[in-house]
């Protein structure tokens, strides 16, 4: 039976997230959001103070971690049991993610688990290799992007609102340092797939993205 993908890939504070909640919401589709699964590896490896470059120790700490998703109005994910939702959103973890994200045998062994987000009646993939690696047979592809200056200026406003002090020169370092080891790296990097939509968002509002995605599926 032919299930739709949508992948949305891009790098960090692109907007992807936001963007695949509503657009899955609208369709009634699943959602992945793949870098919580590098994240929540992070996490662990964090817990166990495992040296993050250390392949055959995290890829030990990616096959035995038990994920459980809950996908509703909010992600809920538990890590062996154990609710770590609220240490997914961090910079340490996202920085530890990308660090852990760039060792070829950790995405081999997470592949598959992504893979099984493909259920009826259809899925909105989010991440950075969704339509060049993991569902590179997608239908509809997404590359969303936005100026480093202004995912930093998101990111500031966003931690701001939530009352954590930020730097905004520091953030800005951080995601162009992140975006550097995405793009660079051997395994999978951060690519546009050559039929994928380019969108840079810089200068659009996230209704008027939410809606050119929805066209392109539609
Ligand atoms: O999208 P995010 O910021 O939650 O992702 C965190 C890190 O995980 C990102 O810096 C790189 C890695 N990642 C990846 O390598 N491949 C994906 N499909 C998703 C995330």
């Amino acid at each position: 039976m032919n299930i739709p993908v949508l992948t949305i890939d891009g790098p960090s504070g692109a907007g992807k997230g936001t963007v695949s909640r509503a657009v899955a919401k609208k369709m009634g589709w699943n959602y992945l959001d793949s870098g919580s699964i590098y994240r929540s590896l992070a996490v662990a490896a964090l817990k166990q103070h495992v040296d993050l470059e250390n392949e055959v120790a995290i890829v030990n700490i990616a096959q035995a971690m038990v994920l459980e998703f809950d996908c509703g109005d909010e992600l809920v994910v538990r890590l062996d049991g154990e609710d770590i939702t609220a240490q997914l959103g961090s910079e340490i973890t996202g920085n530890a993610a990308s660090i852990v994200a760039a060792l070829p045998e950790v995405r081999n062994v997470l592949l598959q688990k992504q893979k099984d987000f493909k259920r009826l009646p259809g899925l909105v993939a989010d991440g950075r290799d969704m339509g060049t690696v993991v569902f590179p047979d997608a239908e509809n592809k997404v590359f969303l992007t936005a100026s480093a200056a202004e995912r930093a200026k998101r990111r500031y406003k966003q931690l701001i609102e939530k009352g954590i002090d930020a730097n905004l020169a520091r953030i800005t370092n951080e995601i162009e340092e992140r975006d550097r080891r995405d793009m660079e790296r051997k395994a999978a990097p951060l690519a546009m797939a050559s039929d994928a939509l380019y969108i840079d968002s810089s200068d659009m509002t996230l209704e008027a993205v939410i809606e050119e995605v929805l066209n392109l599926i539609r």
